[in-house]
């Protein structure tokens, strides 16, 4: 898609310039956290360690399932994984790259470049229409503007949203709202989604429409990961790597 076609090379401290297509073509491995620790407010009474010293490594498209009771510490290993974060200490590879140290230019280049998200309640604008929804992410963009309206259009077509293109947000079904959410994440045509608590809010049957989406991408190549309580999505058997998470750490693999 040509959504990428702003990607540009770049180095930064002798950070080797690489351009996003690059980054995985040598391992199968995509994602890796090597000791990674999160800590809020940091030698503060409110301290909290969030992450703690967790290392994980995630192939190219495989279907993974972070799971674990509140509070064990999954949207932040989300966030750090899709550079909306640093971590305290220890290291986090996207593809070939460190990207735990980068200043925000390039953690914002790494982010556009290679991510989806799909947050738990959307955030999906109600003002505006769907296709501007699906197009925000690559805003500001040198893809000229009937291009990218073109490429969101394309994106709702595929996922049946057609009709609904030019509806105002606050006018859609919560179906048509989780699939304008699935539309905006994959505007960039990114090599991971990321998605956080995404059935929380929907019933089984939309969970199993959105399940079943996610399930179409991941054959076509991309890789999912997905933070979750729901045993609906993590005892699903084409899930391939589910990791359960405790207090900030691994409890358990498989
Ligand atoms: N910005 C923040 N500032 C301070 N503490 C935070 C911050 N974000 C998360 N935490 C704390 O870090 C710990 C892990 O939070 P996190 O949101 O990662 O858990 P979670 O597994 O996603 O929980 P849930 O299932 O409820 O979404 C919690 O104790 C939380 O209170
Ligand atoms: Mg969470």
């Amino acid at each position: 898609m040509e959504g990428s076609d702003n990607r540009s090379g770049y180095s930064y401290e002798g950070i080797k310039a690489v351009n996003s297509e690059q980054w995985t073509v040598n391992s199968k491995t995509i994602i890796k956290t090597e000791n990674t620790t999160k800590i809020f407010n940091k030698g503060k009474p409110d301290e909290v360690i969030a992450v703690n010293g967790l290392s994980i490594e995630i192939s190219k498209g495989d279907f993974v399932v972070f799971k674990g009771p509140s509070g064990s510490g999954k949207t932040t290993l989300l966030s750090l994984i899709g550079c909306m974060s640093r971590p305290t200490s220890g290291r986090v590879i996207v593809g070939n790259r460190d990207v735990s140290r980068l200043p925000e230019r390039f953690m914002t280049e790494v982010r556009r470049g290679t991510f989806g998200f799909i947050f738990q309640q959307f955030h999906l604008i109600k003002g505006i229409t769907v296709c501007d929804n699906v197009m925000l992410p690559l805003y500001p963009t040198d893809v000229k503007p009937l291009r990218l309206r073109k490429m969101a259009e394309e994106i709702l077509n595929s996922l049946n949203m057609k009709e609904r293109k030019d509806f105002y947000v606050r006018k859609l079904s919560g179906g048509e709202q989780q699939r304008t959410a699935i539309a905006r994440a994959l505007i960039n045509n990114p090599e991971i989604i990321l998605a956080d608590e995404p059935t929380a809010h929907l019933d089984t049957h939309l969970s199993d429409e959105f399940l079943a989406i996610m399930r179409k991408l991941n054959k076509q190549g991309k890789t999912i990961v997905i933070a979750t309580h729901d045993p609906l999505v993590y005892e699903k058997d084409y899930v391939t790597l589910c990791i359960e998470m405790r207090d900030g750490r691994v409890r358990k693999m498989n």
